[in-house]
């Protein structure tokens, strides 16, 4: 375990794509809310895998902008495996260190998921081993659009100079500017698309997609990803030092 962390060089922030959920359950022939259930184990799992290697952020898509589009059923079974990880996992997450943040339209959940999450959020607040950002009622488009938004207001009552407008003013207006780009992406059950999800932020993020599906997706599975991200070259633009 540790010869991993001394030989790896772990992203310090990793973003993933939880997807699979619903094809797990199928091959099983069981509702595709098990299937959900399923992820909400691996979501524990993974979280901890991730904090033993070093990794001190973790994103996970939990729910996008456009999961309200399936059936209420199945948005209330989500739902409710949230207020249940929120419930059951809150005392964990405090005595493992974990600073809980979200990102996302988070207004537009229902309660008591909303109300749940704000005390989580609140009370893990001074956590420093990791810090887990749940992606709720999140798209890359609102959070742009919203950034955009609150841009205009900010420029139309005279907080702010147009003129200066730059990267790293733009990004202060993102849903939570403190949490640095991700080094790594990694997207389960073998999906080639980014499904709308931190457009601004994954613009030179290693990207890393596995065939396994997301309740599958296991420790081993974290370190062959983080594996294949120490054989990438990262140049951001640039070109390497070794073709000067
Ligand atoms: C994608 O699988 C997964 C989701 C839309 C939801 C992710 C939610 C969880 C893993 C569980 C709850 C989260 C927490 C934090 C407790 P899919 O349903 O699109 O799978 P499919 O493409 O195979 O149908």
């Amino acid at each position: 375990m540790m010869s991993e962390k001394t030989q790896l060089n772990i992203p310090r922030h990793i973003a993933i794509i939880m997807d699979g959920n619903g094809r797990w359950a199928k091959k099983r022939l069981h509702p595709r809310t098990d299937g959900h259930r399923a992820g909400a184990d691996a979501v524990i799992r993974v979280t901890q895998a991730a904090r033993d290697l070093g990794v001190e952020y973790l994103t996970l898509y939990a729910f996008s902008t456009e999961n309200w589009k399936r059936p209420a059923e199945e948005v209330g079974a989500l739902m409710s495996l949230l207020s249940h990880f929120l419930d059951s996992k809150l005392e964990k997450l405090i005595n493992d260190g974990v600073r809980l943040k979200t990102i996302g339209r988070t207004g537009g959940l229902p309660e008591p998921v909303r109300s749940k999450l704000l005390n989580a959020v609140e009370k893990t607040r001074q956590n420093t081993a990791q810090t887990l950002v749940l992606a709720l009622n999140y798209g890359g488009r609102a959070e742009l659009t919203d950034a955009a938004g609150k841009i205009a207001a900010d420029a139309a009552a005279g907080r702010l100079d147009p003129e200066k407008m730059d990267e790293t003013v733009f990004r202060q207006y993102l849903y939570d500017p403190e949490i640095p780009d991700p080094d790594l992406m990694i997207r389960t059950s073998g999906e080639l698309r980014l499904s709308n999800f931190l457009l601004w932020q994954l613009a030179y993020t290693e990207l890393y997609v596995t065939d396994v599906l997301w309740p599958d997706f296991d420790r081993n599975d974290l370190v062959c990803a983080i594996e294949q991200f120490n054989r990438r070259d990262r140049r951001f633009g640039a070109i390497n030092e070794s073709s000067l």
